[in-house]
């Protein structure tokens, strides 16, 4: 199990790298706008330079050609980068033009498991199942995560999970307990795994105990 940063912003992306925890990162267009005046080659250049691990950027063209020129041009930008690609019918046809090139896909959007299974069988090194987005609306999106780890076990399938869409903690425990092989967490979750109340009232009582001890 992996953890990745699920954001484009390079102060996260140093402080999470900081921790020695982070081995990848995933980014989309959404996350993009959030860092004004940037440009996305070289954000997406700097972000692999600093990980050294896979980190996702998207194309937006809505066409199989268009996706694959984009894909082309962001797999020169660093040896490092996975392309993400929407789960479309177009998608897919991508997807599979890309794996025969040898340009890592990330299948995103992934809302059920058969779209994840139709990713795989494209060739996508990994599919992107959006869990917070499915809870949202009232269904179990960890459930997605389950059937898709289930189906690429048992038919011996090696496209690896990222468990998409993270909302808090407890979201990253039952990825792992499900088979997910990452979790790309926003960093405000990364923190939040780190915390506890009972760390940091033994953290004072173990120092108050310790001035009590050199007087
Ligand atoms: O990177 C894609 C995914 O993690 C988006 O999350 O919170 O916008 O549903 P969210």
């Amino acid at each position: 199990m992996r953890i990745f940063l699920d954001t484009a912003s390079m102060d996260e992306i140093r402080a999470g790298v900081r921790l020695g925890v982070v081995s990848g990162v995933t980014t989309n267009p959404s996350l993009m706008a959030r860092e004004s005046g940037v440009d996305f080659g070289e954000t997406i250049r700097a972000i692999c330079d600093l990980v050294r691990g896979p980190v996702s950027a998207e194309v937006t063209a809505p066409d199989a050609e268009g996706m694959v020129a984009q894909a082309r041009e962001i797999a020169r930008w660093s040896e490092y980068v996975v392309v993400k690609v929407p789960i479309t019918a177009e998608g897919l046809a991508a997807i599979s033009v890309l794996a025969d090139e040898g340009i890592p896909t990330n299948a995103t959007l992934i809302f059920s498991a058969n779209q994840a299974l139709l990713a795989a069988l494209a060739g996508a090194a990994y599919v992107s199942p959006f869990v917070g987005r499915l809870d949202d609306i009232n269904h179990d999106g960890m459930q997605v995560v389950v059937e898709t780890a289930e189906i690429f076990e048992r038919h011996d399938l090696d496209t690896q999970i990222i468990a998409a869409s993270i909302r808090h903690p407890l979201h990253v425990t039952q990825a792992a307990l499900a088979g997910a092989h990452i979790a790309t967490v926003p960093y405000k979750v990364l923190m939040q795994m780190i915390q506890h109340p009972l760390t940091d009232r033994g953290i004072e009582r173990f120092l108050a105990d310790w001035a009590k001890f050199i007087g």
